[in-house]
């Protein structure tokens, strides 16, 4: 990593098809709220069948949502991009290809301020710019944030059968602590939650 946290840019080099882009992780700002909400609904949500008609519900509600935090934005709340630089390109108009957010909350349901975690939501990356780094370097960054907040662990939940992230954090050194019962896994077949940490 070449220059990180204390919210500072880390520009990182992935490679693309044939050519080396640059990337540049850090925090988000105003201007990244619809590229971040489209980032998210296409990566949570592909656009196969019927669900593509929401999408412009979607991304509303997503960008409101995404505005409220960043706007409230807590003292350990950390949202970041990732935005391509084209050379072609001026800053300006980067494309916002990655998401990551971290919060520290309560890890019972009654506030108790020595018993916090860090958690980790809505990491995602573009579908045509994967398998490049780009969501380990948001990890990294992520955890290094996390350690500098005062916390050695970071957590997070996946879905039992989404297989490329889980094989990106088991990669990463994240283990399963519980697998959530849930009723809709048992009455509907639902993928259940996985509850992921790692030691950072
Ligand atoms: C999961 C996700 C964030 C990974 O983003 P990415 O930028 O492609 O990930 P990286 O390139 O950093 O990959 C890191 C490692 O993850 C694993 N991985 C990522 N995608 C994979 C895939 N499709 N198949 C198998 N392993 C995969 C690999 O171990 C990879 O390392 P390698 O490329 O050296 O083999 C991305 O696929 C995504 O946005 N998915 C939809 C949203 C989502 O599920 N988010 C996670 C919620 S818990």
């Amino acid at each position: 990593m070449k220059q990180l946290s204390n919210f500072g840019s880390l520009v990182v080099s992935v490679p693309a098809d044939s050519t080396a882009h640059q990337v540049i992780i850090r925090p988000a700002k105003p201007k990244d709220l619809q590229g971040m909400a489209e980032t998210i609904v296409y990566s949570f949500h592909p656009p196969e069948g019927p669900i593509s008609w929401f999408y412009p519900v979607l991304k509303f509600l997503t960008t409101e949502d995404l505005r409220g935090r960043l706007n409230s934005a807590p003292a350990k709340y950390l949202c970041l991009v990732a935005i391509l630089l084209d050379p072609e390109k001026g800053l300006e108009e980067a494309e916002v290809v990655g998401t990551a957010e971290i919060s520290v909350r309560p890890r019972f349901p009654w506030p108790n301020p020595s018993y916090t975690f860090v958690y980790l939501a809505n990491l995602a990356v573009k579908n045509s710019y994967r398998r490049r780094g780009i969501a380990r370097q948001l990890l990294s960054y992520c955890e290094q944030t996390a350690r500098e907040w005062g916390y050695n662990h970071l957590t997070l939940h996946v879905l039992e059968n989404n297989d490329q992230a889980k094989q990106l954090y088991a990669s990463s050194g994240y283990k399963c602590y519980e697998i959530e019962p849930s009723l809709n896994n048992l009455l509907f077949n639902f993928p259940r939650r996985l509850l992921l940490s790692k030691s950072i």
